[in-house]
């Protein structure tokens, strides 16, 4: 199905280059924080790489390696055309399918705004897979809106957790205990970075 978020009235291009302004909001100050974990030359795997706005900015900015992904092949030719000349062409991956973390190939693996679109399910073969997907350094990094304790942090954030969950009662905001747990049970831990709107960034690393 397709979820209908705040963000899907985004312009596209005659290019194909769609822009979400969430994508646009959150990349600078998103960059700040993987600028402390991606070193120049890293290979790095974005799953739900949406736009491809996100791959434009941070490869070039980071000097990485980078392999932009995502489930749905309509979103191919927005990325091609904002990330072609910087990135790998992308992959088809759907990160709550079992098998993509085959080996420990990547530097790191980001998730931007994938979570609360994902079932919970999903969600913890996500975490399971990019576990295994990372090098012994490496670090996965998954950037969004959390519950805390089972609630959200803000009525907006309530709001829109209760707007997805009205459209697909399997999706929704994850709980922050639980994610930790989940990446626990993954071999992973993860430190916290505050990030605005009430968002966070998890640096996760294998213990
Ligand atoms: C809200 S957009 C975020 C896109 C981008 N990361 C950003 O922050 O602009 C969610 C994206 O997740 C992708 N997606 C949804 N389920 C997925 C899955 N199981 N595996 C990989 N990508 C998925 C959608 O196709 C969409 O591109």
């Amino acid at each position: 199905m397709s979820l209908r978020l705040p963000d899907s009235g985004a312009e596209v291009a005659a290019d194909g280059r769609r822009m979400a302004p969430s994508a646009a909001r959150n990349a600078g100050p998103i960059l700040q924080v993987l600028r402390r974990v991606i070193r120049p030359g890293a290979k790095v795997l974005e799953l739900a790489s949406g736009s491809g706005q996100h791959a434009a900015q941070f490869a070039p900015a980071l000097q990485a390696d980078w392999q932009p992904s995502d489930v749905n092949a309509a979103n191919f030719a927005s990325i091609t055309a904002w990330s072609g000349d910087v990135a790998r062409a992308p992959i088809l991956l759907d990160a709550c399918a079992p098998g993509w973390g085959a080996g420990p190939e990547w530097d790191a693996v980001l998730a931007v705004n994938l979570l609360h679109l994902i079932p919970q399910a999903g969600a913890e073969v996500l975490l399971a897979e990019a576990a295994k997907a990372l090098r012994p350094q490496g670090r996965l990094v998954i950037y969004g809106p959390f519950l805390r304790e089972g609630k959200a942090t803000s009525v907006g954030d309530a709001a829109f957790d209760a707007d997805i969950r009205r459209q697909d009662p399997l999706l929704g905001y994850k709980d922050l205990g639980w994610v930790m747990g989940q990446m626990g049970k993954a071999g992973l831990g993860a430190e916290l970075v505050p990030m605005p709107a009430n968002n966070l960034m998890l640096l996760a690393f294998r213990l």
